[in-house]
């Protein structure tokens, strides 16, 4: 099927965001568009400060931009009140960070079960078999490696029924062998069918995409459709 004939996810619109006044003010997103299409592997490349979390989380409604659309299911997000983003957030966004943001004072086990939008505890067992963590469940966050936080992050975010998983730089904390086992992770979920839009500034990752957006200075300066996907099992970095 042709990228065109995909159904449209998500549609950003000329997104602006602004930092800093007069002298200092500076566009972190300077007039972004968008599309993520279902079953995008989607990453979005770019060196420090280029403008790839602000998108993500304006996309995410963790962030509101200045001017711009974001159109998801037929609506512009950027108009939802509160309650509407909360419901948003909750259930059609899935999220994985850098650095995991996972709660210290629970464990394991509640930390996917306890977020906003998760599904039932049965299933929130056998996420945590998936990502091989099973055995972790009644521990406590600092006693994880940084790899299996990451891994513990995915299992919350696969607790709910978003059709999109927003990740950033979810390998950015991990050495070379966690980083594989979360991008093979990754992987699986999308050949599930999970759409995935991943931003990170390691080029090699993006030979996993099926589609790579590339931003400098708060632009997209570059959209490609990747002929020669690499499995994670084969990207070095
Ligand atoms: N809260 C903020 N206040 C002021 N400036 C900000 C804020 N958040 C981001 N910026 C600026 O906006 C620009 C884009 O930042 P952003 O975090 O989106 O970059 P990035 O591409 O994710 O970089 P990195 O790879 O380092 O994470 C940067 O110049 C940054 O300094
Ligand atoms: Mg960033």
């Amino acid at each position: 099927m042709s990228q065109e004939e995909k159904k449209v996810l998500i549609e950003a619109r000329n997104l602006v965001k602004k930092y800093g006044e007069g002298e200092a003010l500076m566009y972190a997103l300077n007039d972004v568009s968008m599309k993520v299409y279902e079953h995008d592997f989607l990453v979005i490349l770019g060196g420090s400060g280029s403008g790839k979390s602000t998108f993500l989380n304006m996309i995410g409604a963790i962030d509101k931009v200045d001017s711009g659309e974001i159109i998801v299911n037929g609506r512009d997000i950027c108009k939802l009140k509160d309650s509407g983003l909360t419901l948003y957030r909750r259930n059609e966004i899935g999220f994985v960070y850098q650095f995991f943001n996972l709660i210290n004072d629970v464990t394991v086990y509640q930390n996917v079960t306890l977020a906003p939008g998760s599904r039932n505890k049965e299933r929130a067992l056998s996420l945590l078999d998936r990502v091989g963590l099973l055995e972790k469940k009644d521990k406590f966050p600092r006693q994880l490696s940084g790899g299996q936080q990451q891994r513990v992050a995915i299992a919350r975010a696969l607790n709910k029924d978003s059709e999109i998983l927003l990740c950033d730089e979810p390998t950015g904390a991990l050495d070379d062998t966690s980083g594989k086992a979360v991008l093979k992770l990754l992987e699986e979920i999308h050949e599930e069918g999970k759409t995935i839009v991943l931003v990170t500034h390691t080029r090699e990752i993006a030979q996993m995409a099926n589609r790579v957006v590339t931003m400098k200075n708060g632009m997209v300066v570059s959209d490609v459709i990747n002929e020669h996907i690499v499995k994670a099992e084969e990207v070095e970095w």
